[in-house]
C-alpha cells in the first residue's frame, strides 16, 4: 500500500512536471502575430486566386512536411521561423483559412505579387495589395472583438501585447516602377519621388493601433537572379539602378520607424534592415555555407532566373548551398539565417533600434 502510493506520488510529480515543462513550452512569448506582405511571407492565401503569382505546385515545398502549401520557397518562409522562435506551437495561418478561436494566434495578410501600391503585380493576376490586406486585419480585429464579447478593453489589452509584422515594397519596384511596358509611374516619378509617394501610401497602411510592430525594408533586389539574368547580358552584376532606387525608399522607411517610435507614446516599431542582411549573406556566403549565390536553385533560363520554378520541375540537389531558391526568393536555410539574425542580432545596422527578442520582451 505505502509502496503504491509512494509509486502514485512519483507518478503525479511527473506528470505534474512533464505538463508544466509541456505547457511552459507551447506559450509563446508573445499572444499573437499578424503578418502583412508579399510572396516573401504569403503562405497560401493566393491559393484560390487567378494569377501566376501561386506556388501551391511541387517543387515548392519539397522540404515542408506538409509539402506545397503555397509558401514560395522549398520550406519555411521567414515568418514561420520567426513564429517558431517566438515559441508559438504552430506556424500562423493564412487570412484565407482562419477562423474563430484560431485567430486568438494571429493571421498572416500576406499575398503574393502584392505591394503597398493597389495596381502593383496586376501584371501577374489577382491578389490582395496592402490596403486590402490592411482592411482584412480590420475584419479580424471584429471578428476577436465578438470572441471578447464585446469587452473593448480587455481586447485592446491582449492586441497591445501582440506583434504585427510587415514586409512589402519589393513588388512595387519589380512589378511596377522598373516594369516600364506594362506601368507608367516610370515616367511620372523621379526614384526619389516614388520612393516618397510609396512612404506617404506606407505611412497610412502602417498606422493600425499596434503597439509592437516590426517594419522590413526591401532586401537587395537588384542582386536577384532575375535581375542577374536580365541585367547588361553578364551573369554576375548587380543591377544598382533597382539597388539604389530601394536604398531611397529603405533609408526613407527607417526615418518613418524612428518618427513612429517618436509620435507615439507606447508603441515600439523595429526597423528590419533585409538590404544589410540580404547583402550579408552574399558577402559571407562561404562562411554561411553558401556555394551558389547567383542562381536559384529551380528555374529556367540564365541563373535559371529568367522563369522561375515551374510545376515538377527538377530543383538542385543541395538546396542548403544555394542562397536562391528560384529567380526572386530565397532558400529556406537562407530564411532561417535571416530570421535568426533579426530575432537574436545586436547589430544596429541589422536590427533598429532593437532586435525581435527584445521587442517581445517590452
Ligand atoms: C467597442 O469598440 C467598438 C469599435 O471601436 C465600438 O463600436 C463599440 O461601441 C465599443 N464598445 C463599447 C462597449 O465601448
Ligand atoms: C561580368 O561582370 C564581371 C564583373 O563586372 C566582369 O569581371 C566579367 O568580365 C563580366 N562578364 C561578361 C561576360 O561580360
Amino acid at each position: 500500500m505505502g509502496k503504491f502510493l509512494l509509486m502514485l506520488t512519483f507518478l503525479s510529480f511527473f506528470l505534474l512536471t512533464t505538463y508544466k515543462a509541456w505547457s511552459q513550452q507551447q506559450e509563446p512569448q508573445v499572444p499573437c502575430l499578424f503578418i502583412f506582405g508579399d510572396s516573401l511571407v504569403d503562405n497560401g492565401n493566393n491559393n484560390g486566386i487567378l494569377t501566376l503569382a501561386r506556388a501551391n505546385y511541387m517543387p515548392y515545398g519539397l522540404d515542408f512536411p506538409q509539402g506545397a502549401t503555397g509558401r514560395f520557397t522549398n520550406g519555411r518562409t521567414f515568418v514561420d521561423i520567426l513564429a517558431q522562435l517566438l515559441g508559438f506551437p504552430n506556424y500562423i495561418p493564412p487570412y484565407a483559412r482562419v477562423r474563430g478561436r484560431a485567430l486568438l494566434r494571429g493571421a498572416n495578410y500576406a499575398s503574393g505579387a502584392a505591394g503597398i501600391r493597389d495596381e502593383t503585380g496586376n501584371n501577374l493576376g489577382d491578389h490582395m495589395p496592402m490596403n486590402q490586406q490592411v482592411g482584412n486585419f480590420g475584419r479580424s480585429v471584429e471578428e476577436l472583438r465578438r470572441l471578447f464579447r464585446g469587452d473593448n478593453s480587455t481586447l485592446n489589452a491582449y492586441l497591445s501585447k501582440c506583434i504585427l509584422y510587415s514586409g512589402l515594397g519589393s513588388n512595387d519596384y519589380l512589378n511596377n516602377y522598373f516594369m516600364t511596358d506594362y506601368y507608367s509611374t516610370h515616367s511620372q516619378y523621379t526614384p526619389q519621388e516614388y520612393a516618397s509617394a510609396l512612404l506617404q501610401d506606407y505611412c497610412q497602411q502602417l498606422s493600425l493601433g499596434g503597439r509592437k510592430v516590426i517594419v522590413a525594408a526591401i532586401g537587395q533586389i537588384g542582386c536577384i537572379p532575375y535581375q542577374l539574368a536580365r541585367y547588361d547580358g553578364n551573369g554576375s552584376r548587380c543591377n544598382e539602378e533597382i539597388n539604389d532606387a530601394i536604398q531611397l525608399f529603405n533609408s526613407g522607411l527607417k526615418k518613418l520607424v524612428i518618427h513612429f517610435n517618436k509620435v507615439l507614446p507606447g508603441a515600439k516599431f523595429v526597423f528590419l534592415d533585409s538590404f544589410e542582411s540580404s547583402k550579408d549573406l552574399v558577402l559571407n556566403a562561404k562562411t554561411y555555407g553558401f556555394e551558389v549565390v547567383d542562381k536559384g536553385c529551380c528555374g529556367v533560363g540564365r541563373n535559371n532566373g529568367q522563369i522561375t520554378c515551374l510545376p515538377l520541375q527538377q530543383p538542385c540537389e543541395d538546396r542548403s548551398k544555394y542562397i536562391f531558391w528560384d529567380a526572386f526568393h530565397p532558400t529556406e536555410v537562407a530564411n532561417i539565417l535571416l530570421a535568426k539574425k533579426s530575432y537574436t542580432s545586436k547589430s544596429k545596422t541589422f536590427n533598429y533600434p532593437i532586435n525581435i527578442q527584445q521587442l517581445a520582451r517590452l
